[in-house]
């Protein structure tokens, strides 16, 4: 039984195996196979979602499949009925699970008892999906991602991070981290993770001569509470003209969106790589289409 729960968890050949089948499922859509005929797939969903929500009702639904979107609070999980149980109940009536929550052992308890394949769909901990999307959209414009650089600018602790770390270790690419030393991964996990990822608190230096300028909210889902001292602690932390200027000519610049204009990212410097930016968003529906006929192969 095959789940997507973490990049942690994914060998490189399975994460180049998923991106291998992306392209034939974006030049070839809507003529393209469909690996889900006759499934149902449940979305169980914990927190807000625009690109997560929408790629993966539409990608099942045109890969032959029917999605069933569960907002957490709507079913009995809500009220307190264990994963565990949901799980078994799952597990008897559809075919697969895409899961939005908090904690990341949920996700993976989910998975252990549901006997169905299962997909995090971002936890606290990681984003799997956003940054299998983020690399092909790289490769897609640039090429292999091996020996780039990538600067990651803002909370360096939050799930997007994190998954970068994983990818860099596995993909051999250069993933620096720019952020104050709160806001930056814990030294234990990129020691585990091994490869070339560089933590520092100089933005300048992070995005010296990168191939992608990379960021994402200051404030992630969960950490309302914390809003008002993460908006100062990270001010020195966008990514704007100066920052741009500074990175290997024609570098990109992405965002995995939402973005807040004058926070993370300047208005001018997201308007100059929107074009990128939105072709990031629209490669969420393709590689997810490719990690659903991953996980059923
Ligand atoms: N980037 C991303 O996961 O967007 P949503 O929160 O809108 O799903
Ligand atoms: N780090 C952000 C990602 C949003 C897609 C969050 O968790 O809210």
């Amino acid at each position: 039984m095959k789940h997507l729960l973490s990049l942690e968890q994914l060998s490189r050949e399975d994460m180049e195996s998923i991106l291998g089948r992306v392209d034939a499922f974006k030049s070839g859509r809507p003529q393209h196979s469909r690996p889900l005929q006759g499934q149902t797939w449940a979305l169980i969903f914990s927190k807000a979602s625009t690109r997560t929500r929408v790629s993966f009702e539409v990608g099942i639904h045109e890969l032959g499949g029917r999605p069933l979107f569960l907002n957490a609070n709507d079913i009995q999980l809500g009220r307190g009925e264990p994963i565990k149980d949901t799980a078994r109940v799952l597990g008897r009536m559809v075919h697969g699970t895409i899961i939005r929550t908090y904690a990341q052992t949920d996700v993976e308890e989910f998975a252990r008892n549901s006997g169905i394949p299962t997909v995090n769909a971002l936890t606290d901990v990681e984003h799997p999906c956003q940054i299998l999307t983020d690399v092909f959209t790289f490769q897609e414009r640039c090429g292999s991602i091996q020996g780039r650089v990538v600067a990651f600018i803002g909370d360096g602790a939050c799930n997007v991070p994190v998954s970068w770390i994983w990818a860099a270790s596995k993909l051999g690419f250069e993933l620096r981290i720019a952020a104050p030393a709160a806001y930056q991964p814990s030294p234990e996990l990129v020691r585990r993770a091994g490869g070339r990822v560089v933590c520092t608190e100089d933005p300048q230096a992070a995005a010296a001569g990168a191939d992608l300028l990379y960021t994402d909210v200051w404030v992630s889902m969960g950490m309302e509470s914390e809003a008002a001292q993460r908006l100062k602690d990270l001010a020195g932390y966008q990514v704007n003209a100066s920052l741009v200027r500074l990175a290997r000519p024609g570098a990109l610049v992405m965002h995995c969106l939402p973005a807040y204009r004058g926070k993370e990212i300047d208005a001018e410097t997201f308007e100059a790589h929107a074009d990128t930016i939105f072709t990031q968003a629209e490669n969420r529906l393709h590689v997810q289409k490719g990690i659903l006929d991953w996980l059923v192969s």
